[in-house]
């Protein structure tokens, strides 16, 4: 055991998981009272929900009044698959990946859509791909925010305002707590549980007018299965951005994500979403500047996610375990802190180099954070000394 004195207070809330996250502060079961559940979502007051959702999702976002927005079958996966099997096939396509979500849609674009024009612009774990080599004639499928390695694009700026191609971000961890230039954006797709922290289940598809464009002229070499389909005769499917979803969805998840819709609103809005995301990543940006063992796993200042925050082990001591050593480190600190009750769920993703992932999304307090960064030096400093004895 460790004779390693522990920190005195804790965090108020120890859930610093990257999906699902943490719940907006002051969640209850009870903000859930009022869900239209038993009834069917086709009914009027059913529908009116999926609308409000709509809406008042496309208003805080500040999306053009031409962007459509709809609530989609398989959460955020399914929402960025019905994207890559309705539009890609027109033209050639840049595929972007730096962690493993982005590796994942450029596995599924040259292994299950079979397409071969496509270019795959990739870089490691810690930096961000080269985005000056994007075309902007082809399309381009990217991750906003990578999740699995804390790298972000820092903005939009390296999309071509005149560009021909299409622009499909799988924005998940990126909306509500990064400004996205819709602009710039054809496609995005999210679900509730990241930055919101409501109930997982739905995913939500955001279209500019030339994705619609393309989803009426473009007819995909392969079957498109029903959960997927946006268009029918060769015109998108209107009802679907009005609340007509294409399959059934839980109205428990439709009342949670109002619940966190309805608190947005009350702080202030996409801004106040933001600023909390970027304060609550000063605060850890503080701890990690002042903490010798720890250091971000974003090499770029600029490309460090406000979100999923990926840290590194910066100790030489750890530098010189071997790859199974490594790994139970930042396994130890998570259990260590797990039974502890500081903080859940923050060991590193399974596929990236080892070590923590803490999520700074706009439903964690700055506070929480602050109460954290102790525990993590005393998880650290009690897993090496436990270490050092096996190792
Ligand atoms: C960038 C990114 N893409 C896709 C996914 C998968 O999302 P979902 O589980 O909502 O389908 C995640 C989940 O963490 C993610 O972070």
């Amino acid at each position: 055991m460790s004779s390693l004195a522990r920190p005195s207070s804790r965090p108020h809330n120890p859930c610093f998981s990257s999906g699902p996250c943490a719940k907006r502060p002051g969640w209850s079961p009870a903000a859930l009272d009022g869900a239209l559940v038993g009834r069917s979502h086709r009914s009027g007051p059913g529908k009116a929900r999926l609308k409000d959702v709509i809406e008042r999702s496309a208003k805080l976002l500040g999306l053009p009044a031409d962007y459509r927005l709809a609530i989609v079958p398989a959460s955020d996966t399914g929402a960025l698959e019905m994207a890559l099997w309705s539009l890609l096939g027109a033209r050639g396509i840049d595929a972007l990946a730096w962690e493993s979500f982005g590796a994942g849609w450029v596995a599924d674009i040259k292994g299950q859509l079979g397409l071969d024009d496509v270019r795959v612009i990739e870089a490691d774990y810690g930096e961000l791909a080269d985005l000056g080599r994007v075309d902007p004639a082809r399309d381009v499928v990217f991750t906003w925010n990578g999740t699995t390695s804390g790298v972000r694009v820092p903005d939009g700026e390296w999309i071509a305002d005149d560009r021909t191609g299409l622009t499909i971000c799988d924005a998940t961890s990126a909306v509500f707590a990064m400004r996205l230039p819709w602009h710039k954006i054809d496609v995005a797709t999210y679900s509730w549980q990241k930055v919101m922290g409501g109930e997982a289940a739905h995913g939500v598809i955001i279209l500019s007018p030339r994705a619609v464009e393309r989803l009426e002229s473009h007819v995909p070499p392969w079957p498109v299965p029903k959960i997927f389909r946006l268009t029918k005769g060769g015109k998108l499917v209107e009802g679907i951005f009005q609340g007509a979803t294409i399959n059934t969805p839980s109205m428990l998840c439709v009342e949670d994500a109002l619940d966190g819709l309805g608190w947005a609103e009350r702080i202030g809005g996409l801004d106040a979403l933001v600023a909390r995301s970027e304060a609550n990543l000063a605060s850890i940006a503080d701890w990690v500047e002042r903490t010798s063992w720890v250091d971000f796993l974003a090499r770029d200042p600029a490309t460090r996610s406000s979100t999923s925050v990926c840290l590194r082990i910066a100790d030489p001591w750890f530098a010189g375990l071997g790859a199974d050593a490594q790994s139970a480190v930042p396994k130890r600190i998570e259990a260590l802190l797990d039974a502890e009750d500081v903080a859940y769920d923050i060991n590193g993703y399974r596929d990236a180099p080892p070590g923590l992932r803490i999520w700074a999304g706009a439903t964690v307090e700055t506070d929480d954070l602050a109460a954290l960064f102790p525990w993590l030096d005393w998880a650290y400093a009690t897993a090496k000394q436990e270490l050092a004895v096996v190792v």
